[in-house]
């Protein structure tokens, strides 16, 4: 596999919780390399962008509210196989399905409350990267 970058985001209930710190290490001990790293608030215009894929399903209302509730944590990650990686990483979107030693077991709550998002694809990946970073996150030696 080769090197490639994936866009990760510490949703407002783990960073409410005090746990992005413990997210971050996570993620660092797994070898990624965090090119980029940005506190912040989503508007409810970017969150609905953001989410567009998931306008027609029943939860969109909700996903918006959520993600939009308070700051979350963006970052660019990279790794060998990092949208795979990163996924494998947070584990099930469903808290109650994921995995030990994955983000989302340790630190979900809910399916709606999940502590973070990750790119599901390689143009998803492009794409998320794009509409949160301005400067390329080329890969860096
Ligand atoms: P994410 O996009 O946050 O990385 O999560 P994912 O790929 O594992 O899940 P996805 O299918 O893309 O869904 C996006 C987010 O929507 C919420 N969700 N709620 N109530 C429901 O049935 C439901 N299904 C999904 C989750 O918070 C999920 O992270
Ligand atoms: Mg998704």
């Amino acid at each position: 596999m080769a090197i490639e970058q994936t866009f990760a985001i510490i949703k407002p209930d783990a960073v409410k919780a005090g746990n992005a710190g413990k997210i971050i290490s996570m993620i660092e001990d797994k070898g990624f390399e965090i090119l980029r790293l940005q506190k912040g608030q989503l508007s409810k215009d970017l969150a609905e962008l953001f989410y567009d894929v998931h306008k027609e399903k029943p939860f969109f209302n909700e996903l918006v509210e959520f993600i939009s509730s308070g700051p979350i944590i963006i970052m660019a990650l990279q790794k060998d196989d990092s949208i795979n990686e990163w996924r494998k990483l947070m584990g099930a979107t469903d808290p109650a399905n994921a995995e030990e030693g994955t983000v989302r077991k340790q630190f979900g709550s809910s399916i709606g409350q999940n502590a973070v998002h990750g790119s599901d694809g390689a143009e998803t990946a492009r794409q998320e990267l794009g509409l949160f970073f301005t400067e390329p996150t080329a890969p860096q030696k």
